[in-house]
């Protein structure tokens, strides 16, 4: 018989692997896996196209209105295992993952506006269950009712040397010094917002992954999903 279906909400800091984390349940159960960061990404994205970001200045005003026409949209990518995301119905994955953009969507994620059509998204998405989310307030808001939560943690230095790696890989010109402090003012630009700031859900099991490789975060993931789903 089939196992019954649930929601996976992961949540935590950046950079701390929870993408990677997230594809790999996803893809072990069969499940759907959706990155909620990459949503607030690609409206930063649209917002940084449409000049309602200039210099680092993020006219949130202005953001409010561009919302109704920025369509969001995912498509599987057989050769990546995962989805990849499109904006307006144009290819985005990489687009979104830019210094840039990271530098500003903490602040684009932190507009009432933008969450409330996120949420509602991502709500609607889960809404069969058979989903692993992962972003910083699936189990808190998204999906209180999930029937498995993971609060993920990893050091702030750590997280910093792995974004860094990629990064350089994909041939961003980039200091480690900027990374690392990309990661600290996001952490502490997440915890600290007005609406759903990133915090563990009081059901949540905590994984800090700093000195864990992918095989050993599985282990410890499919020990505790099959005490849950039996
Ligand atoms: O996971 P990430 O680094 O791609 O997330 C990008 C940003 O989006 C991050 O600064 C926090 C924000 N975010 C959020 O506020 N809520 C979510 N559910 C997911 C991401």
């Amino acid at each position: 018989m089939d196992k019954k279906k649930i929601v996976i909400a992961i949540d935590g800091f950046s950079s701390c692997g929870k993408s990677t984390f997230a594809k790999a349940i996803a893809s072990k159960l069969g499940y759907i896996f959706i990155d909620t960061g990459a949503m607030y990404r690609a409206v930063t994205l649209y917002a940084l196209e449409q000049g309602a970001i200039v210099d680092g200045v993020v006219d949130e005003a202005r953001i409010v209105e561009l919302l109704p026409e920025v369509e969001i949209s995912f498509r599987f990518n057989e050769a990546r295992g995962a989805s990849d995301i499109y904006v307006n119905g144009v290819y985005a994955e990489e687009r979104i993952r830019t210094i840039e953009v990271s530098n500003c969507v903490s602040r684009v994620s932190s507009i009432g506006e933008v969450r409330e059509k996120l949420v509602a998204m991502q709500q609607q998405m889960g809404r069969s269950r058979g989903v692993v989310m992962d972003g910083r307030d699936i189990g808190t808001v998204v999906f209180p009712d999930a029937e498995m939560k993971i609060f993920m943690t990893a050091d702030a230095g750590v997280r910093a040397e792995r974004r860094y790696k990629e990064l350089t890989a994909k041939g961003d010109d980039v200091t480690l010094e900027e990374i690392l402090e990309n990661v600290i003012s996001r952490d502490k630009a997440d915890m600290t917002r007005a609406i759903s700031p990133l915090r563990r859900a009081e059901d949540a099991l905590e994984l800090d992954n700093s000195y864990m490789s992918v095989e050993e975060q599985m282990a410890w993931f499919m020990e505790r999903y099959n005490e849950i789903v039996g």
